[in-house]
Parts: structure tokens; C-alpha cells; sequence
């Protein structure tokens, strides 16, 4: 088989590595993929982003399977157009991949489909949004309709913070169009939990569930980035609590899905606050998360291409999906100023010394070196017996490698109070 992988971050070389294991795929092509991925076995980086082009190297190639990385591609409709050109491609339709292109569409669906989360209401008006403020207890949530890169999700502890996001979004349109629209939410306070799912539109089958660490300082502090770190499995879903999202949230969904009629077969990624009154979707992703999947698929000890090739068929009820009996912790090392202002261009040291695995995020191969080329640089991922242990492991490993104005989290993992320790 020759299997095609639409992105360029650390979530695609972690799925590039995943499926090169399986012995029926001969070679991956990465588009663009990274300085990680031209080193992976079996792969080979291809310089091509957009969709009418990949459509044509897919059927030049005689590719066998297309597998979809980031969520802009999908919320284009990506899937769709290599369908009318049948080629085989894993992932949601462009109506599907609503449910992360837009916020409104996404909460209308779940006050719809009874599921529950956070209080809302939308606006289009931008006075009508400032009017509200007046009425709303602090903190509040507001957050673009449209992609922004991870960015649309503005938490405001008074008016006069809403007034600035209001204004920023509605007036300064500072995400060309995605923030015109709005979305004002109850601020929810609890603990977050990122489950990653697989669906064929019948069945959805969660991942094991995982834990980001969004903001980008130790003990959650500073600005949300992209995810500084993750830790599977996410020591707060108990047993109880992951029965109450299989009931409330992720049965709800797919009777939604099929009520709609979307054309689903892709990952469905519940992010989920759990809370004192219970648990709450906050929002969904059509793609698996970064960096939760550089540490959500080492884990996974069935095999990847699969567990997508049954999805396809429409045979996930079939299916039983099997985990490896350990902990996983994955810390991530940015540039110096990220998520704001960074620098890259530097060439990373130490990586002949890693003993566990490293997936890039932003680094490109220049003459056999691999040098920083974005905000997040890479991660060290490691498994333990206990979450301790796969703690120590990565991080004497993330002690190894160097570049210029490298930083990492000290407390991926580190958490109290969790319901169950593994
Ligand atoms: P989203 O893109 O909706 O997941 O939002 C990004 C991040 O903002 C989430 O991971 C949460 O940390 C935070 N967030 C979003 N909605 C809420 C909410 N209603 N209450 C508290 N935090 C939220
Ligand atoms: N790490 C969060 C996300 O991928 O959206």
C-alpha cells in the first residue's frame, strides 16, 4: 500500500510512524511534512498543500489511502473532493467538519442533540454582543465562529477584557473574517480531558484519554498555545466519568450524526471539562490533537491503518480496540516567546543521545541537521509502568537535546488531586 498524509506538525509524524509499522504499506508520502518525517522509515516528503494538487499526485501515485492531519484541509472539503475523484481518503466531509469550522454550528448541534454544555448565545451584532456583556457574569468565554489557528478562545475576567475580544474580533476583524460571528460562554471551571474517538458514522470507539497542558508556563499559567505536553492516560476520567461522557455526550453525538446524515468517517476529538455539576463538551475537533496523539497512538497496540481501513468499510462495531497497559507522557520544547513572538533558524543538538521517541513539530532537514522552523519544535515521548516513571523518561531525555532559546513545561503530568492514579 502507499499511504498519503495531508500536514506538516508533530501530529502527522506521530501518525507516519504509527502506520509505518504495518507491513502491507510499502511507502508514506508526507505532504509537506517536517524534519521528522523525511527521517521516518518509509516516508518521503512531498512539497504540495493544495487540495487540487494533491488530488492529482494521489491519483498520479496511485495512492491507496489518504489520511488527513490538520482541521483546515477538512473544513475545505478535502475529503469530499478526492471522494468524487474516488480516492480513498480517512476523514469527515466538508458538512462533517463543521462541527470544528464553526462554533455556532457546533453548539446549535449540541443544545439540539441534548448535549450538554456550557450556556451560550450568539452574535453577529457587534452592539448587540456589547449589550449583552452588561448581563453576563465574569469570567465569560468568547470565542470566534471560524478556525483561527487555536486562538479564537478569549477568556475574559470583567467587561472591560470582553469589550477588547468583542472589539478585536468584530471590529478590528483580526482573523480575517472567522471572528465576525461570535459566540459568548458561561465560563466553566473544572478539570479538561481531550478524548480522541474514531467513527464510521455508526459507531464512534474513544481512544484512551489524555490530558493536554495548554497554557504555556508551568502550574497553567501565561498564554493557551497549541499544547505544551500531554499525558495518557488523563488520571481525572474515572471509570464513573467516562461512563457519564459515553452517555451524555458521546451517545448523543452520534445520534446526532446520523439524524443529520453526515457523511463521517474520521476521528471525532471530545474536548470535555469535567466539572463539580458534571461532564461538559466544551468543543469538538475532526482531527486528532496535538500533541495528544504523540502520545495517545504509541500506546495504542492495535494496529492504525486497520482500525481506518474498518472505519471505511463501515465496520467499527467489529472492532475491538486494544491499549497498551502503560503510561505515556509527552513533553513538548518550543522556541523562547512562544506562543507570541520566537525566533527559529537554529540547529537542534542531543538527538543521537534520546532514548525514547521524538516526533518534530517545526524543524526542517538541512544538509542531515535539523533546524528549528516554528513555534513548537518537537517532542520526547515516553511510556512508563507508572505515570512517574514515563515522567523521568522523557524528561532526562528532553534534558539532552538542545537548540538556542529552548524551553519546556517542568510539570507535564504533574498533577494533584487525581481520581485515580495509574
Ligand atoms: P476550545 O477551542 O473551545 O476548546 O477552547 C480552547 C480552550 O479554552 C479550552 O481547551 C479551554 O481551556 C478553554 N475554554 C473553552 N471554553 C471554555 C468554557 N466554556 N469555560 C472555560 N474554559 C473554556
Ligand atoms: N491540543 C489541542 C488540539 O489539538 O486542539
Amino acid at each position: 500500500m502507499k499511504v498519503l498524509i495531508v500536514g506538516s506538525g508533530g501530529r502527522e509524524h506521530a501518525i507516519a510512524w504509527k502506520i509505518s509499522e504495518n507491513s502491507s504499506i510499502d511507502k508514506i508520502y508526507c505532504a509537506p511534512g517536517n524534519g521528522g518525517t523525511a527521517n521516518e522509515n518509509k516516508c518521503e516528503n512531498v512539497n504540495i498543500e493544495n487540495i487540487d494538487e494533491l488530488v492529482v499526485f494521489a491519483k498520479k501515485e496511485c495512492i491507496d489511502l489518504t489520511i488527513v492531519g490538520p482541521e483546515a484541509p477538512l473544513v475545505e472539503g478535502i475529503v469530499d473532493k478526492f471522494k468524487e475523484n474516488n480516492l480513498k481518503i480517512f476523514g469527515p466531509s466538508k458538512k462533517a467538519a463543521e462541527l470544528e469550522g464553526s462554533k455556532i454550528y457546533a453548539k446549535d448541534f449540541m443544545k439540539k442533540y441534548g448535549i450538554k454544555t456550557a450556556e451560550y448565545a450568539v452574535f453577529e451584532d457587534r452592539k448587540k454582543a456589547l449589550d449583552y456583556l452588561t448581563k453576563c457574569s465574569y469570567p465569560v468565554v468568547i470565542k470566534a465562529d471560524g478556525l483561527a489557528a487555536g486562538k479564537g478562545v478569549i477568556i475574559c475576567e470583567n467587561k472591560f477584557e470582553g469589550i477588547e475580544a468583542i472589539n478585536k474580533l468584530m471590529l478590528e476583524d483580526i482573523f480575517k473574517g472567522a471572528g465576525l460571528k461570535i459566540v459568548i460562554e458561561e465560563f466553566l471551571e473544572g478539570v479538561e480531558a481531550s478524548i480522541l474517538s474514531i467513527t464510521d458514522g455508526e459507531t464512534i470507539i474513544p481512544f484512551i484519554s489524555s490530558e493536554d497542558h495548554k497554557q504555556v508556563l508551568d502550574g497553567d499559567k501565561g498564554p493557551n498555545t497549541g499544547g505544551m505536553g500531554v499525558v495518557a492516560p488523563n488520571c481525572y476520567c474515572s471509570d464513573e466519568i467516562l461512563d457519564q461522557f459515553k452517555k451524555d455526550i458521546l451517545k448523543a453525538t452520534l445520534n446526532g450524526i446520523k439524524e443529520e446524515k453526515m457523511d463521517y468517517i474520521g476521528t471525532i476529538f471530545f474536548g470535555i471539562m469535567i466539572t463539580k455539576k458534571g461532564v461538559y463538551l466544551l468543543e469538538y475537533n475532526v482531527r486528532m490533537g496535538d500533541p495528544e496523539t504523540q502520545a495517545v497512538l504509541p500506546l495504542m497496540e492495535s494496529d492504525y491503518v486497520e482500525l481506518i481501513l474498518n472505519a471505511i468499510d463501515k465496520n467499527l462495531s467489529n472492532v475491538k480496540l486494544k491499549w497498551k497497559e502503560k503510561n505515556a507522557c509527552c513533553v513538548t520544547a518550543v522556541s523562547k516567546g512562544y506562543p507570541i513572538k520566537y525566533e527559529k533558524g537554529f540547529t537542534i543538538k542531543g538527538l543521537d543521545k534520546v532514548e525514547n521517541k521524538m516526533f518534530v513539530s517545526g524543524a526542517e532537514l538541512q544538509e542531515d541537521k535539523l533546524i528549528t522552523s516554528g513555534g513548537r519544535v518537537l517532542s520526547v515521548v515516553a511510556l512508563g509502568d507508572t505515570l512517574e516513571e514515563a515522567r523521568e523518561k522523557a524528561y532526562d531525555d528532553i534534558a539532552k537535546v538542545n537548540f538556542e532559546g529552548i524551553y519546556y513545561r517542568k510539570d507535564i503530568g504533574k498533577r494533584k488531586g487525581c481520581v485515580h492514579e495509574n
